[in-house]
């Protein structure tokens, strides 16, 4: 029989109210395309709460790391490290540019790149290694960042997940030479569609503006360093309007308050679903370098099988658990470009990892839903 009861989403998206109040200020400015008294506040945001060299507001972590490839000037058959557990942008952004993925298996204990694996999969072709912090979580950097400069290797962090989160002590996304950031309805801080483009290498700046203005030098013009703007490079339209920048303006003002309210939700789930460990289930370990910035919880089922049966478990309560990424190297588009080496702990986070609702506006009544749903699939299952 269905459940009557309410739906849990998986997400939905928070306001913090001032939303439509700043983007009335925007429309009131008149000035609605990019890079005006909204952009400039978010820049200004990021470089002044965070160790980040230079910040540019792009439309989404996608079109950050499609700039960063351009940015590295990635060539055909070029060599690009990253974790096959990931969104499809971050290898499409690179294999857009001619570039070879090569992926690496994750850790067996979280999901993030195997940083003990990485070394094994360097060659002279290897132009950078992409790393994403799963869940806000760090990857490793110090062995990390070990082999980035032991082989003169380009860092990129995509941080989509990873808002304000630290490896000891330091913010993540000021480790890569560039970081991407999302801001995509379901993370921490939302503007709908929306990212950012993090440069702390000095020698991208110039050009990161020239690509992400058409390949014009239009924002040195708008600076007044030069008297007309014209073609420089290559380039596309990655500048989102003032619109954006409004709304995500009003969510930076609440960061705080956000994420202490989503990580007062994961540490209820976390202390909630302890008991899971009985039924084999695990949940995650935040490594002592790292912290949790609330941006996901996941528990880790002991099959496949099991996931799916839970999934429409929670579904017939009105509950929306989800699964995760699906693992690259085996993916349609990129499986006759994969060495074939068996990546096991991908394949297992592909197929056991389970997402559960957490968003600002989740009661704590609707979260014992979800708990509760939970110890009752498995204790009859
Ligand atoms: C690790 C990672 N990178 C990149 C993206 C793409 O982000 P966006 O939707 O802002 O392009 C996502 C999407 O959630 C992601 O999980």
């Amino acid at each position: 029989m269905q459940n009557t009861l309410p739906k849990i989403p998986f997400n939905k998206p928070f306001l913090t109210g001032n939303e439509t109040l700043y983007i009335t200020q925007a429309v009131a400015k008149g000035h609605l395309a990019g890079d005006g008294f909204f952009t400039k506040k978010v820049h200004a945001f990021f470089e002044t709460h965070f160790p980040f060299k230079k910040c540019l507001l792009v439309h989404s972590c996608t079109a950050a790391l499609e700039m960063s490839a351009f940015l590295l000037d990635i060539q055909p058959g070029d060599e690009v490290i990253m974790p096959a557990f990931t969104f499809v942008s971050t290898a499409n952004a690179f294999v857009m540019r001619g570039a070879k993925v090569i992926f690496v298996d994750t850790q067996a204990d979280f999901p993030n790149i195997d940083a003990d694996k990485i070394e094994a999969h360097i060659s002279e072709k290897t132009k950078a290694i992409v790393i994403v912090h799963y869940a806000g979580v760090a990857c490793d950097m110090d062995k990390i960042l070990h082999l980035t400069q032991k082989y003169k290797i380009a860092l990129i962090e995509d941080a989509a997940h990873a808002i304000d989160s630290y490896y000891k002590g330091k913010a993540l996304g000021s480790f890569g030479c560039m970081s991407t950031f999302s801001f995509h309805e379901t993370k921490n801080v939302i503007s709908g569609e929306g990212g950012l483009l993090v440069i702390n290498n000095e020698k991208y700046i110039a050009r990161a503006e020239i690509i992400r203005e058409k390949g014009t030098n239009r924002a040195a013009f708008f600076r007044g360093e030069i008297d007309k703007y014209t073609w420089v490079d290559i380039g596309s339209s990655y500048l989102p309007s003032e619109i954006i920048a409004a709304f995500l303006y009003a969510q930076l003002n609440h960061l705080a308050d956000i994420q202490t309210k989503r990580k007062y939700l994961w540490q209820r789930y976390a202390d909630k679903l302890a008991e899971l460990q009985k039924f084999g289930v695990k949940l995650p370990q935040i490594p002592a370098y790292a912290t949790n910035n609330g941006h996901l919880f996941f528990m880790v089922c002991n099959n496949l099988s099991e996931r799916s049966a839970l999934i429409s478990f929670l579904k017939k309560q009105n509950i929306d658990a989800v699964f995760h990424y699906q693992a690259l190297h085996l993916s349609p588009f990129y499986q006759k470009n994969h060495s074939g080496e068996a990546l096991p702990h991908t394949l297992m986070f592909a197929d056991q990892l389970l997402r559960l609702p957490l968003f600002y506006d989740l009661s704590d009544d609707e979260q014992d839903r979800v708990i509760e749903g939970i110890f009752e699939f498995y204790e009859n299952y």
